[in-house]
C-alpha cells in the first residue's frame, strides 16, 4: 500500500494519505490555536467569549495583521510540540520514511494557513497557482498539507495533476507566465488526512465558502543527507527520526571514533540509554 502512494507521487505529483492522524491531536491543535487567540485578546484587554473561534479570530484581526496572526499561531504550534506530535503519528511517520528514508527533519518556520472568503484579491493570502520551489523549497523536499477544521464548503487545494513533470515553471509576481491554461483538479481531502506534494506540483488554495476560517498546516520535510537544492540552509529544521547509522554517529559523538566516552566510562552505557532507541 505504501509503495502505491510512492507510485502515485511519481505519476501525479501528489497523493492523499487518509485517516493518518488521531482525533485527539487534531483537537489539541484546535485548542492550542483557540487558546492562543484568547490569550492575545486577554493581553490586549479585549472582551471575548470563550471557545468562540470564529468571532474571537475576527476580533484579533482588527488589532493584528493577518500575516502576523499566521506566524504567531504557527509558532505556538511548534512551541507546544504539536507539529512533532503530528509527524510522529505512526501511519504518517512510516509513510514519510518510506518516501524519504529514515533520516528526516522538518521545517520549523511555516505559518499556520488561515483561509477566509475575504482573502481573494490579496496576493499573500490568496495564492494563485504556484510551485513550492519558487519560494525556496528544493527538489529533495516533500510538502505535506494538514487540514485542521474542514467543514462544508471550505474547500481544500486545487492542483494540476502531473505538473511536477513540467519542471521549473517560469513565474513573475507570484504567477506562472508564458503558459496557456492549466486544468486544475479540486482535491477531496477529509479531516485527519494529509496531502503530499512534490516541490514542483502546481497548486493553489480553493475558495472557502464557509463563514468559518479554514485552518491548515503546511510542512516541508526532507532527508538531511540529501543535497540541498533550494534555500533550506536559510531556514530552521528540526530532526524527526534517525537511521541506525545516524544514531550510531550521535552516540560516538565525534567523527574521529575515539573512545572518549564509549570505553571504560563509569556512567551507564550510552548505547542503552540513547533516547532515540525509545521511539
Ligand atoms: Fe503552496
Amino acid at each position: 500500500m505504501k509503495s502505491d502512494n510512492i507510485q502515485k507521487l511519481l505519476n501525479d505529483g501528489y497523493f492523499v494519505l487518509k485517516n493518518c492522524i488521531s482525533k485527539k491531536i487534531i483537537n489539541n491543535a484546535n485548542t492550542i490555536i483557540e487558546t492562543e487567540i484568547e490569550n492575545i485578546l486577554k493581553q490586549k484587554k479585549i472582551k471575548f467569549k470563550e471557545k468562540d473561534f470564529k468571532n474571537n479570530y475576527f476580533k484579533l484581526k482588527q488589532i493584528l495583521p493577518k500575516n502576523k496572526i499566521q506566524i504567531k499561531l504557527g509558532e505556538i504550534l511548534y512551541k507546544k510540540n504539536l507539529i512533532r506530535d503530528l509527524l510522529l503519528e505512526k501511519k504518517l511517520k512510516n509513510q514519510l520514511i518510506s518516501i524519504l528514508g529514515p533520516d528526516i527533519e522538518y521545517e520549523e518556520d511555516n505559518e499556520l494557513l488561515i483561509n477566509e472568503k475575504e482573502n481573494i484579491g490579496n496576493d499573500h493570502l490568496f495564492k494563485k497557482l504556484h510551485q513550492e520551489i519558487w519560494s525556496g523549497a528544493g527538489i529533495e523536499n516533500i510538502l505535506i498539507w494538514i487540514p485542521l477544521n474542514l467543514k462544508q464548503g471550505m474547500g481544500t487545494l486545487e492542483i494540476v495533476k502531473g505538473s511536477h513533470k513540467f519542471g521549473f515553471i517560469e513565474n513573475q509576481n507570484r504567477e506562472p507566465i508564458n503558459v496557456n491554461s492549466y486544468k486544475t483538479s479540486k482535491l477531496n481531502i477529509q479531516n485527519r488526512s494529509v496531502l503530499f506534494l512534490t516541490a514542483l506540483t502546481l497548486h493553489k488554495t480553493e475558495i472557502n465558502k464557509n463563514k468559518i476560517p479554514r485552518l491548515a498546516i503546511p510542512i516541508l520535510i526532507r532527508n538531511f543527507y540529501y543535497k540541498n537544492t533550494g534555500n533550506s540552509d536559510l531556514n530552521n529544521y528540526r530532526k524527526l527520526n534517525y537511521s541506525f547509522v545516524s544514531i550510531f554517529r550521535k552516540i560516538l559523538g565525534n567523527p574521529f571514533y575515539s573512545s572518549f566516552r564509549t570505553l571504560g566510562q563509569k556512567r551507564k552505557s550510552i548505547f542503552e540509554k540513547d533516547k532515540h532507541y525509545k521511539k
